[in-house]
C-alpha cells in the first residue's frame, strides 16, 4: 500500500519588516521578525510514480508552476529518488496575501517527503533547497518565531515568549511581492523599526512596547497604492487592537489583542466588511 502523510502548513506574519539596502543581486537585504500563526493549509502526500498536484482552491496553479511541485521535484532529484508524489493542498491561507501561503506549502512538502521516502535529511540539509525555492521557505521550514536577515533566509530562533491573539484581515485584492519591492524607494523612508527594542518588548511580553516598534517599511508602497490597507489598520485600532501592521508585502493586515473578548468582537465587526477575516493564535504545533 502506498504510504500517506498529512501535515499542517502554517501561515506567517511579520512583526517588523525593515529593508536595509538593495543588493547587487536584485534582492533586498532584510531584517524582519517572522511568527507562525495557526491559520494552516493542510498538505497530504501520497507515494506515487510521478509528481501531481490537486487542491480545493481554484486560485493556485496545479502544475509545475506551483512552488510545492518545485519543492518535490528538487528534493526527489537531489536524493536520486526516481519516484513521484501525489500532493493535495487544502488551501485555507489566502493567496497573494503576504502570509507565505505558497512558501509554507513548499516547506511542508520538503519535510513531508523527507519522511515519506525515509530520506533521513536533517533540517539543515533541507535549508539550501528551501532557500533556493524562495526567501520565506527556510523560515516556514524552521517554524516558530525567528529574526530573519539576508534576503529572509538567515534565521535566528526567537524563543516563544507568549502566544499572540491575532485578528487578521485580507482585503479582496492581492499584491505582487516583486512589484512591491520594485516600487520601494529607500531614500524616502522616514521610519524604521528598532528590531532589538521589539525583541526586548517580546521578552517582556509587553504588547504596548511591541506596538511602538512594529513597523513594516513596505507599507510605504502599499498604503499609497491601496489606502484600504491604512483604513483597516485604523479600524482595528478603533476596535481595541494594541498593535496593528501589514504582513510581509501585504495586503493582509493584522491586529494584536490583549483580550480574547476584544478580539472576538473585532473579528465580528470586520466580518461585516471583509470576507477573509480570521481570529487566530500563535502556531504551537509541530509535526515536522
Ligand atoms: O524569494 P521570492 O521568490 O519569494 O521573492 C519574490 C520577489 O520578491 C523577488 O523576485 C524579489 O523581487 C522580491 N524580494 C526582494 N528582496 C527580498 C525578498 C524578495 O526584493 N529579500
Amino acid at each position: 500500500m502506498a504510504k500517506i502523510i498529512a501535515l499542517n502548513a502554517p501561515a506567517k506574519i511579520n512583526l517588523t519588516l525593515d529593508v536595509k539596502y538593495k543588493r547587487p543581486d536584485g534582492y533586498h537585504e532584510l531584517e524582519t521578525i517572522m511568527h507562525q500563526i495557526d491559520l494552516c493549509d493542510r498538505i497530504i502526500l501520497e507515494q506515487d510514480r510521478k509528481i501531481t498536484i490537486s487542491s480545493n482552491s481554484q486560485q493556485i496553479p496545479i502544475d509545475s508552476n506551483n512552488l510545492a511541485y518545485k519543492a518535490a521535484a528538487e528534493l526527489l532529484e537531489n536524493y536520486g529518488i526516481k519516484e513521484g508524489v501525489k500532493i493535495f493542498i487544502e488551501k485555507n491561507i489566502p493567496v497573494g496575501a503576504g502570509l507565505a501561503g505558497g512558501s509554507t506549502d513548499a516547506a511542508a512538502v520538503l519535510s513531508g517527503l523527507n519522511r515519506l521516502y525515509d530520506l533521513g535529511a536533517e533540517i539543515n540539509d533541507l535549508m539550501p533547497l528551501a532557500a533556493n525555492l524562495g526567501s520565506d521557505v527556510p523560515f516556514c521550514l524552521q517554524g516558530g518565531t525567528a529574526l530573519a536577515t539576508g534576503r529572509g533566509e538567515l534565521l535566528q530562533s526567537v524563543h516563544p515568549a507568549h502566544a499572540l491573539t491575532v485578528v487578521l484581515v485580507k482585503p479582496s485584492f492581492a499584491v505582487s511581492t516583486a512589484e512591491v519591492y520594485g516600487a520601494l524607494n529607500l531614500t524616502l523612508l522616514k521610519d524604521h523599526p528598532d528590531t532589538r527594542e521589539l525583541l526586548a518588548a517580546w521578552d517582556r511580553k509587553s504588547l504596548e512596547n511591541m506596538a511602538l516598534n512594529m513597523i513594516n517599511v513596505l507599507e510605504s508602497v502599499t498604503i499609497n497604492r491601496f489606502p484600504e490597507i491604512g483604513r483597516i489598520k485604523m479600524r482595528l485600532l478603533e476596535l481595541g487592537a494594541s498593535a496593528v501592521l501589514m504582513s510581509g508585502s501585504g495586503p493582509s493586515v493584522f491586529g494584536l489583542f490583549n483580550s480574547m473578548g476584544k478580539a472576538e468582537s473585532a473579528r465580528d465587526q470586520m466580518k461585516y466588511i471583509y470576507q477573509d477575516v480570521f481570529l487566530v493564535s500563535s502556531y504551537m504545533g509541530s509535526d515536522r
